[in-house]
């Protein structure tokens, strides 16, 4: 394998000293990029161009050529193993994702697909080696999933929810079906974890995107419990056990110290979150990754960098902190507003890690 050229990002996902704080962008290849929307035409639907390797791994590389990004991110959707388990994922134009089945009994639990990933989802895995070799050691690539209780709200609901009825009616009064469901969904997720990181991944990140819809309790027992249950699998194999986790719940800044015991690396917060707060109660176990809101990219160059000041002296001085914003970047954003932003956690952030 080549030797990795730049690691910082994984350097500061273990608390070790780097140069500058490294940044990447959730949702980094996308919309708001003509030449994503470009290559997406010539894919066809948004589902063809995840299993076209040779295009997956062009979309990735394109915020790479316009930005100093200081990891990958494998191109791909959290709803792929949904997919696979045989519930149809499709996609209605402006409308978000959608399953042609839903998961709501016993029997539609019993029915999903019994899935290997190496199998059932080659084509992610074909991605991650394509990209691998194109990256040919520039920067770390990363591999993710969707939490299994992320995953179960689209699985339930059928598609996008506001309130998540039937998924979280599901949880409080049939717990035993839900929680059956959540451990078929882990043991999935981390079979597919494994087999990205076989394939080349060199860190992992769980979006538990829906996990900030459930009460205290509803969290720990129907999100984060399954995030643990699937890091420590990890950790549990010679083959994947170097490879650090970023969790990241959305709306989880109330549980910050169950999240860092969770056995993850590091803990992705939303800007509702103070970063120095979180440090405060949480920075000395794990890294943090975040956490400028995504709308700060609609201000001018001049507001994103003062923002992007005020994260940085939030956190601090040293090491433990990968930067990116609080959620992923939005559609409509000018791309020259993120060469504002990312210059700035450039420009900006040597000070803080002087010795
Ligand atoms: O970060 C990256 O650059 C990697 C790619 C990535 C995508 N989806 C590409 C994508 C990642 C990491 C995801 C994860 C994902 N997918 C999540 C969790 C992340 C988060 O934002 O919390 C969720 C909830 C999904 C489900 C999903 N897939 C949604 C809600 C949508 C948007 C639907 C819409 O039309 O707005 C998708 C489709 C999707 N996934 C797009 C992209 C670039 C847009 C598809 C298009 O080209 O039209």
């Amino acid at each position: 394998m080549t030797e990795l050229k730049n690691d910082r990002f994984l350097r500061a996902l273990q608390r070790q000293p780097v140069d500058r704080t490294p940044i990447w962008m959730m949702r980094q290849a996308g919309r708001y990029l003509p030449e994503y929307r470009a290559t997406r035409k010539q894919a066809g639907s948004f589902l063809d161009l995840c299993k076209n390797a040779e295009l997956a791994c062009e979309v990735t590389m394109q915020p790479l050529r316009r930005y100093p990004m200081d990891a990958a991110i494998l191109f791909s959707d959290i709803l792929t193993v949904p997919d696979a388990l045989g519930l149809g994922l499709y996609f209605e134009e402006g409308e978000g994702p959608k399953f042609r089945k839903t998961v709501r009994s016993e029997a539609d639990l019993a029915a999903l697909n019994s899935i290997k990933a190496d199998d059932d989802l080659a084509y992610v895995m074909n991605a991650v080696r394509t990209i691998r070799a194109e990256l040919n050691g520039e920067v770390p690539l990363i591999g993710f999933t969707g939490s299994p209780w992320t995953l179960a709200t689209y699985m339930v609901e059928g598609g996008a929810s506001k309130d998540f009825a039937n998924v979280k009616g599901m949880a409080y009064d049939k717990p035993e079906l839900m929680h059956g469901l959540l451990s078929l969904l882990a043991d999935a997720v981390a079979d597919y974890l494994a087999a990205q990181i076989r394939a080349g991944a060199q860190a992992i990140q769980i979006f538990d995107t829906w996990g900030g819809s459930l009460s205290a309790a509803g969290y720990k027992e129907f999100s984060l419990k399954y995030m643990q249950r699937i890091i420590s699998r990890l950790q549990a194999d010679s083959d994947t056990q170097n490879i650090p986790v970023i969790v990241f719940t959305k709306g989880g800044g109330q549980w910050l110290s169950a999240i860092a015991g969770c056995g993850a690396q590091a803990v992705g917060i939303d800007w509702t979150t103070d970063i120095g707060v979180a440090r405060g109660q949480i920075g000395d176990s794990v890294c943090l990754q975040g956490n400028m809101d995504p709308s700060m990219l609609f201000a001018s160059p001049t507001r994103i960098r003062e923002e992007v000041a005020a994260i940085l002296a939030g956190f601090g001085h040293g090491s433990g902190h990968v930067f990116n914003l609080g959620h992923g970047i939005t559609p409509g954003v000018n791309p020259d507003h993120v060469t504002a932003f990312v210059d700035a956690v450039q420009e900006l952030s040597p000070q803080y890690h002087q010795a």
